[in-house]
């Protein structure tokens, strides 16, 4: 097992996204590493309702090609300097990993697995900052287009729900800031004023 750097607190507080990464490419053997560790998410009925699709190293260089195709407009009418701008959201991070969920028919359990999904998600999140490697989960509008479903050979009733990129970078921007705790959390029976009495 890895060596853990972060407590769970650390890391939970000290994870950012990263939407500017350096270029660096990301090992392609900290991919199964990190997502042997996440699948402990919590998940209902031990469905598992997910399934990853991951590109990094060679891998990632060919997802380019099909992220260039779907993630930039009009890309065949762009200079190769204007193509090369556009491209660097995707050139600039190591690697990806598409999160593709389950469409349960029935609406408790389709809940549930996007739920599921999510903390496994933010497990894969919190387990590559802890190696120093960033991430952000993004949601393209691509994601549903069935020309780019095909390509990733996503199936009907599947719907990816991340293109979780993951890659090194330079500085982490500042936080933004979350609501504070008062004002999100109300204590059941907990009545003004009794506080004011
Ligand atoms: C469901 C979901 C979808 C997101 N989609 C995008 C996205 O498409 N593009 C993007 O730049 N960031 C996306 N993000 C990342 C958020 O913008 C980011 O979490 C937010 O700015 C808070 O920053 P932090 O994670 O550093 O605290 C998404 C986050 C979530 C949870």
């Amino acid at each position: 097992m890895n060596e853990q750097a972060l407590s769970v607190r650390e890391a939970i507080v000290t994870r950012r996204s990263i939407k500017n990464f350096n270029g660096q490419p990301i090992e392609p053997e900290i991919i199964p590493e990190i997502i042997e560790d996440a699948v402990w998410a919590p998940n209902h009925g031990n469905r598992n309702p997910w399934r990853l699709i991951a590109a990094a190293g060679e891998q990632y260089d060919e997802l380019l090609e099909v992220l260039k195709e779907f993630g930039v407009a009009n890309w065949k009418q762009l200079s190769d300097e204007d193509l090369e701008k556009q491209m660097k959201k995707f050139t600039s991070a190591g690697a990806a990993i598409f999160v593709v969920v389950p469409e349960d028919s029935r609406q408790k359990e389709r809940l549930e697995d996007f739920a599921a999904a999510s903390t496994l998600i933010q497990n894969i999140q919190l387990l590559a900052w802890d190696r120093g490697v960033g991430t952000c989960w993004k949601t393209p509008p691509f994601l549903d287009n069935p020309k780019f479903r095909e390509r990733m050979g996503v199936q009907a009733g599947e719907r990816i729900i991340s293109m979780l990129q993951l890659g090194h970078f330079d500085a982490a921007p500042k936080a933004t800031p979350r609501k504070p705790v008062d004002e999100i959390v109300t204590y059941f029976g907990h009545n003004e004023q009794d506080e004011a009495e």
